[in-house]
């Protein structure tokens, strides 16, 4: 392959762009080297370990549009080993990129292991994050972006500025304590603070926000729109988003144009993603609070507070923080889901409608009532379960033992639905049936809010009331214009309803965002295969690393990183393009 210039730091983008409105006629590659390392930060002014991606915490924005192929080199330079999820992006036929212990072996200490996946038929928000360990706790996020193709137009004025926010409760206890307690039955408590884009709150006020911590400060010019991206990146904490005199106009949640909708706050649940217009419409007598502030627990110390800075500002940012919602209402926060619609006549990837894929009219094939229960002992240790499954990780991931024919790692037998008898440890399984239409439950019986996502798929989503959902449910459901998306809340003693087209072939997580509830098992797998071979699925890739019953086939990564010159101290910001090649339309991966 040919190599432009490795550490290229010119406008890659304006390269990118000349290349693609160029003569050629396939979808470009665009190649990342990243390195996992520890670094120190102190968000909350406590000095801490967190995980940074080439030095960055948060890690750097992958930018792309629909239907690139994305190369990326990761490097794992923690003592532990990693695996980086791409949220909400579907890897089309290719669970082998997901990131996740049912398709993957994680990256040993030391290694490197090379993602490759084409951004296909999507557009929005997405963030990737790692899916291991525990590590989300410490960071090792960032936003992802996938663009329009330039013959789709957005669904609004294009914006004069795109702008990231990751927001996370977060815990000056490291990823290791923290994933120790959950271990051992300890609720995680109260988050010490909230970050906005891996920085602590803006002191509003003395007394509750000490001296020295940096904050995040938005920079905008009067009268202009930009694009705030939101992403609830946080291990367990819902979190209510505002800025202060300021609208946010809703226009696109994980992959789906909304229709558009003005709020002054949303509910961001754990590993939801949000974009909003925002117009600079203020007379900027002074800044404005950016606030992402705990829903549903007293936590007052806790709000992040990020500063929205107009360059005619008088001022700064004072007096207290915009109102956030009732505390405990999540009558509130339901309803608020609930004004979330699809946009039936905007194009997303795709130049047709999104509306013309009437899901409301397609029957539905396999129904699963999921029913979760907060953590208890099984055999004696703290376990989550789904149906009464806690999720056990067998050591050869699923996919690789499917590839492989290897018998007795997992099982196809997830139950439909609760099940009366004990809770157990198991690797059970949904069978999915391929180009079925899966109506899925949600039921949360535990005390506090949920999400769940799934791997591979936008599902949409359809219906969510309190109390325990009947057949009855269904005449409420929303078949027209529920928006597509890959993350919903379930309220706690309420139940979501959602539906996919199954048209996906792999192995595909699903599971709870709130990374407690993950932790300890609540999550189960969907394999969904098309009983004819199928030339479009992604074969098995050339670097895949084996683990498990597998492992005598991984060949030892004995000459640690061949990065030229990559020693992790020169590693900083090292996230750029080195490569660009156009190959044929359809030659992803060999
Ligand atoms: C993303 O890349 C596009 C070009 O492909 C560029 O116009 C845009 O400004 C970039 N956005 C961000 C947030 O970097
Ligand atoms: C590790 O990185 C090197 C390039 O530096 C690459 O050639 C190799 O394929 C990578 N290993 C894996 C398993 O992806
Ligand atoms: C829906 O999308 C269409 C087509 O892009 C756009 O013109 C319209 O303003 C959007 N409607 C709403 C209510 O958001
Ligand atoms: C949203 O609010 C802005 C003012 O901030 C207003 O100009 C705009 O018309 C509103 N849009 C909708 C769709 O309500
Ligand atoms: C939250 O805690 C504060 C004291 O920190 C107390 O004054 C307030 O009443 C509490 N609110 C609720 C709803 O429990
Ligand atoms: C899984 O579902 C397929 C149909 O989609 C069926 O042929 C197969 O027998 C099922 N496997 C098990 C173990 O139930
Ligand atoms: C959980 O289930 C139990 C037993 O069915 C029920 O009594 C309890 O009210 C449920 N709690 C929630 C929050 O749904």
């Amino acid at each position: 392959m040919p190599s432009i210039a490795p550490y290229c730091s010119c406008n890659i983008y304006l390269l990118l762009a000349c290349l693609i409105t160029g003569s050629f006629a396939g979808d470009p590659y665009v190649f990342f080297d990243w390195t996992v390392s520890y670094r120190t930060a102190s968000p909350l002014g406590v000095k801490q370990q967190v995980i940074g991606i080439d030095g960055q915490f948060p890690g750097p924005i992958l930018n792309v549009t629909t239907n690139w192929n994305v190369v990326v080199n990761v490097k794992n330079d923690l003592d532990e080993p990693f695996l980086i999820t791409w949220n909400g992006v579907q890897h089309r036929k290719n669970s082998w990129q997901d990131g996740v212990l049912g398709t993957n072996c994680p990256i040993p200490a030391g290694w490197n292991w090379t993602y490759q996946f084409q951004v296909k038929d999507q557009i929005g928000s997405f963030f990737y994050f790692p899916s291991l360990n525990f590590h989300r706790a410490a960071g090792g996020y960032g936003g992802i972006i996938i663009n329009n193709r330039d013959v789709i137009p957005l669904p609004f004025t294009v914006p004069d500025g795109d702008v990231a926010l990751l927001i996370s409760d977060w815990y000056t206890k490291s990823h290791k304590e923290l994933r120790k307690d959950v271990e051992n039955g300890k609720d995680l408590g109260v988050p010490d603070g909230v970050l906005i884009n891996g920085f602590g709150p803006y002191r509003y006020d003395e007394a509750l926000v000490r001296g020295g911590i940096t904050y995040q400060i938005i920079n905008v010019e009067p009268g202009k729109t930009y694009r705030f991206r939101v992403h609830n990146v946080g291990i367990s904490t819902s979190l209510n988003f505002r800025i202060q005199n300021h609208n946010l106009l809703l226009v696109e949640t994980e992959g789906s144009y909304t229709v558009q909708q003005n709020y002054t706050n949303m509910d961001i649940h754990v590993g939801q993603s949000y974009s909003f217009l925002v117009t600079m419409d203020q007379t900027a007598s002074n800044d404005y609070y950016i606030v992402a502030s705990p829903r549903y627990v007293n936590s007052s110390k806790a709000s992040g507070v990020a500063i929205l800075h107009y360059s005619n500002s008088q001022g700064p940012a004072s007096g207290p923080l915009p109102d956030p919602p009732n505390e405990y209402d999540t009558y509130f926060s339901m309803n608020q889901a609930r004004s979330i619609r699809w946009n039936v006549s905007a194009g997303a990837a795709r130049p047709n409608p999104q509306g013309s894929f009437k899901y409301g009219e397609i029957t539905v094939t396999d129904v699963y009532v999921i029913a979760n229960r907060p953590a208890e002992l099984i055999d004696g240790k703290w376990r989550t379960t789904l149906n009464g499954i806690s999720y056990l990780p067998p050591s050869t991931p699923i996919k690789l033992a499917q590839q492989y024919n290897i018998p007795g790692v997992y099982k196809l037998d997830f139950p439909k639905a609760l099940m009366n008898r004990p809770p157990k440890v198991d690797t059970s399984l949904i069978n999915g049936t391929f180009k079925g239409f899966m109506e899925i439950i949600f039921q949360n019986n535990d005390t506090t809010v949920q999400s769940y996502h799934m791997d591979g798929y936008a599902f949409f989503v359809v219906g969510m009331d309190f109390g325990v959902w009947t057949e009855n449910s269904r005449g409420t459901y929303n078949k027209w214009d529920g928006v597509a998306r890959s993350t919903t809340q379930v309220f706690p003693g309420a139940w979501t309803a959602i539906l996919a087209s199954l048209d996906n072939t792999g192995i595909w997580n699903l599971r709870a965002q709130n990374l407690d509830s993950w932790y300890l098992g609540q999550e189960v797998y969907l394999s969904i295969m098309n009983p004819e071979i199928d030339k479009s699925e992604v074969l098995l890739p050339d670097n895949t690393i084996y683990c498990g019953v597998l492992s005598s086939l991984q060949k030892d990564q004995a000459r640690r990183f061949s990065f030229s010159g990559a020693s992790s101290v020169a590693s900083l910001s090292r996230t750029f393009l080195v490569m660009l090649v156009i190959t044929l339309h359809g030659a992803l991966l060999r």
